[in-house]
């Protein structure tokens, strides 16, 4: 059996992380400006599946997104609220958002934080934080002019 290589980089240039824009809506789309500034500002975990680039998550201070969160009395600041989790078409359905999401809280709860916040907006992410621990709060149908529904979840790191 063939075995796969996976690893992780928490830098990257930004211009060659623009494919995952593309797994969205254009509402939800961010574009590069956008995105160099919040992520530069956030703590972000690309992945990289026999060396091809496969997956990011980003996560960033709650205060950058003040409007989205909707626990916005518990905010403090080892808590972040993560922006988004995404896998490239191609290594979707082999359980890779696990593996992402796995790294991306071992490593923010390293650096300390305690509490990550976030949108779960698909049926396979609500299940993937589930199975981290997320009790989940307010429902959000036409998520930003989608058709996605989006489930506020809290997942405590400690
Ligand atoms: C959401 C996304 C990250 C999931 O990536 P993935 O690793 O390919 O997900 P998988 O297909 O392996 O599914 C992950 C888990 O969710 C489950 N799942 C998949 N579809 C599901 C559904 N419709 N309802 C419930 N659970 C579902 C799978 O069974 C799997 O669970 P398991 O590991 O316990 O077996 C990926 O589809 C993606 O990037 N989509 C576009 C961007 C996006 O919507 N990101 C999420 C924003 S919050």
């Amino acid at each position: 059996m063939k075995r796969t290589v996976v690893t992780f980089k928490t830098a990257m240039p930004i211009e060659a992380t623009m494919d995952f824009e593309r797994e969205y809506e254009p509402e939800l789309r961010l574009d590069l400006e956008e995105k160099k500034a919040l992520v530069a500002a956030g703590y972000a975990v690309w992945m990289f599946v026999d060396g091809a680039l496969a997956g990011e998550t980003y996560a960033v201070s709650p205060t950058a997104v003040g409007d989205e969160i909707d626990d916005i009395d518990a905010i403090h600041p080892l808590m972040l609220y993560c922006y988004s989790t995404t896998i490239l078409g191609p290594f979707r359905g082999r359980g890779l958002a696990k593996v992402l999401v796995a790294y991306s809280l071992g490593q923010l709860r390293q650096a300390g934080y305690t509490t990550i916040v976030g949108h779960a907006t698909s049926p396979a992410m609500v299940h993937v934080r589930a199975s981290f621990g997320a009790r989940f709060g307010p429902v959000h149908e036409g998520w930003f002019g989608t058709r996605r529904v989006a489930r506020f979840y809290r997942i405590d790191l400690e």
